[in-house]
């Protein structure tokens, strides 16, 4: 089957004057497109995230996820090596491993019994020779040309990512040296995963990707930020983008914030904003470069965000056109004390499907694919901040990370 190509959408996408400061909305309504999506970008020459590496620690761990649309599942064998493959039975097609976290010898789908080693390979087939001499498979079955379809794996500070594509670069190429040095910094130490929960937000994937990316939104949006001085637009911060624009980090400096330290000066004791338990925001200084609040993408799907002490990976999986699963994995570190980790837990409250931040985010993007659905010839506006997608090591008053994802985005999808 060929793959569809931009150019064999039954409507041709011409993408708006304007370049990546405007988005047309059929993007994120069109079935058509959305196939090409899994085409070009999931199963495309791109790194997808699959899971933490803590999901795998031991021999035998087998982990499920998706690449997209695409089931996959993460094993480690017991020679300590990973693999990724789809999980999809050589015989029919059923999901052979069903479970989101087990540990196995060996992977056996349930329909027919077919019986795969841990790197995916076929070992058995029930009933192969038949019974009594009658039935079974022909005489030229070849278990070795029926396995799992294998992914390539690479692993980054216990992050685990998988390719279809033999063209992708090197996992730290295609992440290039700013942002693997900024994951270095909040990843690079050993992990240890706190909590996970997922949520059904009913909006295309992409306007997620773009959510995580708009610093201009977080302190309108989010009253609890600016309320509680987590993060405003006048503190210290910026954004900066990857070589090819589509990863990116947004970055505060809480401590930094003068003009906040010169109003209350003058306007001591006249109006303070106060949370019934102020310990929520009590934080610690983790590194020494003054970054209190950050938010990396690493295109497609892959969020890490570390608010105050809270340390989380967020990653988001396409459910149609319109539904999208957004996984939320709260982390500390293997050497946080007890007190340390109890802070992680409780600042975990302010992200997450509830978190005192982040709610907001499990709608709004449901409230422009429903302004949108309708609309596919109209366009989105998105010039803060200028026209063209560049860092800003000086503002956060900008969209200039929202038209970097655009800008990979139509390179990847063929979009000109
Ligand atoms: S579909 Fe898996 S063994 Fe038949
Ligand atoms: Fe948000």
């Amino acid at each position: 089957m060929n793959p569809t190509t931009a150019s064999s959408l039954s409507e041709p996408l011409a993408w708006p004057e304007g370049g990546v400061a405007r988005v047309p909305f059929r993007v994120f309504s069109d079935a058509e497109i959305y196939a090409l999506e899994q085409e070009r970008i999931f199963r495309g020459p791109i790194w997808n995230f699959l899971c933490m590496e803590a999901d795998v620690a031991r021999p035998g761990d087998v982990r499920t996820t998706w690449v997209g649309e695409t089931p996959v599942v993460v094993t480690r064998d017991q020679d300590g090596k990973l693999h990724a493959m789809v999980n999809r039975c050589a015989h029919k097609g059923a999901l052979v491993c069903l479970k989101q976290k087990e540990n196995r010898e060996s992977l056996t789908c349930v329909y027919h019994a077919w019986n795969y080693s841990l790197d995916g390979k076929l070992q058995s087939v029930a009933f192969r020779n038949g019974l009594k001499g009658k039935g079974g498979m022909p005489e030229d079955f070849d278990p070795s040309k029926h396995r799992l379809q294998p992914l390539r794996v690479a692993t980054f500070c216990g992050l685990v990512f998988g390719t279809f594509s033999e063209e992708t670069e090197p996992l730290e190429d295609y992440l290039g040296a700013p942002m693997a040095k900024f994951i270095a910094r909040n990843l690079g130490r050993p992990l240890k995963v706190l909590g996970v929960h997922s949520q059904m937000i009913h909006n295309n994937w992409k306007l997620y990707a773009e959510n995580v990316r708009d610093s201009y939104h977080a302190t309108l949006l989010h009253t609890f930020y600016t309320t509680f001085k987590v993060n405003r637009l006048d503190m210290d911060g910026g954004i900066i983008l990857s070589d090819k624009k589509w990863h990116h980090i947004s970055y505060t400096k809480r401590a930094t914030l003068q003009a906040e330290k010169e109003y209350e000066t003058v306007h001591a004791g006249q109006y303070q904003s106060q949370l019934a338990g102020p310990e929520l925001l009590r934080a610690w200084d983790e590194f020494d470069d003054g970054i209190t609040h950050s938010i990396q993408t690493v295109f497609p799907t892959l969020v890490v965000h570390f608010t105050l002490n809270s340390l989380a990976v967020r990653y988001f999986v396409p459910r149609g056109v319109d539904k999208t699963e957004l996984y939320w994995v709260f982390l500390g570190y293997e050497r946080d004390d007890a007190a340390q980790q109890r802070m992680r837990v409780m600042q975990g409250n302010l992200t997450g499907a509830a978190g005192l931040v982040s709610l907001e985010d499990g709608c709004i993007n449901e409230f422009v694919q429903r302004g949108t659905h309708g609309s596919p010839d109209e366009e989105a506006f998105i010039e803060m901040g200028g026209k063209v997608a560049e860092s800003n090591e000086s503002s956060r008053a900008t969209e200039a990370s929202v038209r970097g994802f655009w800008h990979g985005y139509r390179n990847i999808m063929g979009f000109n």
